[in-house]
């Protein structure tokens, strides 16, 4: 089938050459390549889900099922994708049951399906046409469609837990920024089908993110409410940040890489010009080492814990906010973003990289997990950890300063 959305000039081509001072990332990628090389055999069929307070060690769900499934799949496609190494691939299959029997999981869906079929399902039918993926990605792109409130324009975020009306009345009627990373499984399944309820979600929840969740500063909230008899918009609240009306980074990173990827799918630079201006919002509050605190706007005084997650996915939208000026001959701008990317990753790899360490089973450490929770938990794995986002995103930020432009996303 032809593609529904305009196609790039130069989408044949998959990979372009990188940038002169993008040479650190080869030696980035060949580390990283080591280190999935080794831990995909420690790791076996579990999905990581955040570790390594003090010992690079990952910690598993404990309850069979997170929303970090894909991730540590994602990098080992990833890992496919550039090396053609086949145990990469069997090592990302391994995880198909665990996919299928989550879809027939009623109170494990989310809007986090983008997150968990693009970087499993898509990226495995991307690379080897396999037809069962096609499926299984349809699949959770319909349980994402199905999740889209018409009254209020948005796909609800989490499902209540079925336990407590609290949780229940707390839920019920949300979307979250993060969903913006979740919007290009059905961009996919739209292109992949022809069936345009696909992308009229998609599009009708990426203008009420636009709307409500993005403020008049480019800064974001991290959830919004709605009425849930009438789909009438109330209000942003947050989960993950410091506060209400503070902007917590990695929230703020979704939104940089997510609104330039749908920029990059759909070709519509209004979204491209958000992505820029939300990116640089993020660029203002940066200290020298171009790693984010977890929120920025913390209170005077207050101990500026860094996530690193926010750094990497930040860096990968970065390069993408460039590759679009760089199509549109703004050659600046695509130099400026391009740079700003580049001093992202010079960042993480010079304060966070654990690739050096041959007991480390992740990537990168001080990522910042859910320091609220941390906080009211004791529970530290959650404020400087190992995250399998924050891998992910690295893996690609490297990927995308070596010239790569073909992900799974889409
Ligand atoms: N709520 C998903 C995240 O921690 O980014």
């Amino acid at each position: 089938m032809d593609r529904l959305f305009p196609r790039r000039d130069d989408a044949k081509v998959s990979h372009v050459p990188a940038a002169d001072n993008a040479g650190f990332a080869s030696t980035i990628l060949e580390d990283i390549l080591s280190s999935l090389s080794r831990n995909s055999r420690i790791i076996g069929t579990r999905n990581p889900m955040v570790g390594g307070h003090n010992d690079s060690i990952w910690r598993y769900p404990d309850n069979g099922y997170f929303w970090t499934d894909s991730f540590f799949t994602g990098e080992l496609w990833l890992a496919f994708m550039v090396t053609g190494q086949s145990e990469f691939r069997n090592f990302a299959r391994m995880r198909i049951t665990h996919l299928e029997r989550l879809l027939h999981t009623p109170l494990w869906l989310s809007h986090d399906l983008g997150f968990l079929y693009s970087l499993s399902a898509v990226a495995d039918f991307k690379l080897t046409r396999s037809p069962e993926a096609r499926r299984l990605a349809l699949q959770a792109a319909d349980a994402l469609r199905a999740r889209f409130n018409w009254a209020g324009n948005y796909i609800l975020a989490w499902t209540a837990d079925g336990q407590s009306p609290e949780h229940a009345s707390r839920v019920q009627a949300k979307m979250i920024i993060d969903s913006v990373q979740n919007l290009p499984l059905l961009l996919w399944a739209y292109e992949e089908t022809g069936i345009d309820s696909y992308r009229d979600v998609a599009l009708r929840h990426a203008d009420s993110l636009t709307k409500y969740i993005v403020r008049s500063d480019f800064s974001t909230y991290h959830t919004f409410d709605f009425d849930p008899a009438s789909g009438r918009p109330v209000g942003g609240k947050t989960w993950q940040g410091r506060a209400d009306e503070s902007c917590w980074s990695r929230g703020q990173a979704w939104a940089i890489h997510g609104f330039a990827q749908l920029a990059e799918i759909t070709g519509d630079l209004r979204l491209h010009d958000l992505a820029a201006k939300l990116a640089d919002h993020a660029l203002a509050q940066l200290g020298p080492d171009h790693v984010p605190v977890w929120d920025y706007r913390l209170p005077e005084g207050a101990e500026p814990i860094k996530d690193s997650s926010a750094g990497s996915i930040t860096s990968a939208g970065l390069f993408i906010i460039a590759d679009i000026y760089q199509r549109t001959a703004d050659v600046e701008r695509a130099s400026h973003y391009r740079n700003a990317a580049l001093g992202m990753l010079q960042g993480l790899r010079e304060n966070h990289d654990l690739t050096g360490d041959p007991a480390a089973q992740g990537l990168l450490g001080a990522g910042a997990s859910d320091v609220p929770r941390a906080e009211r938990s004791g529970d530290m794995y959650l404020t400087s950890a190992m995250l399998p986002y924050g891998d992910y995103y690295y893996f690609e930020a490297v990927l995308r300063a070596l010239g790569h432009r073909e992900f799974f996303w889409h």
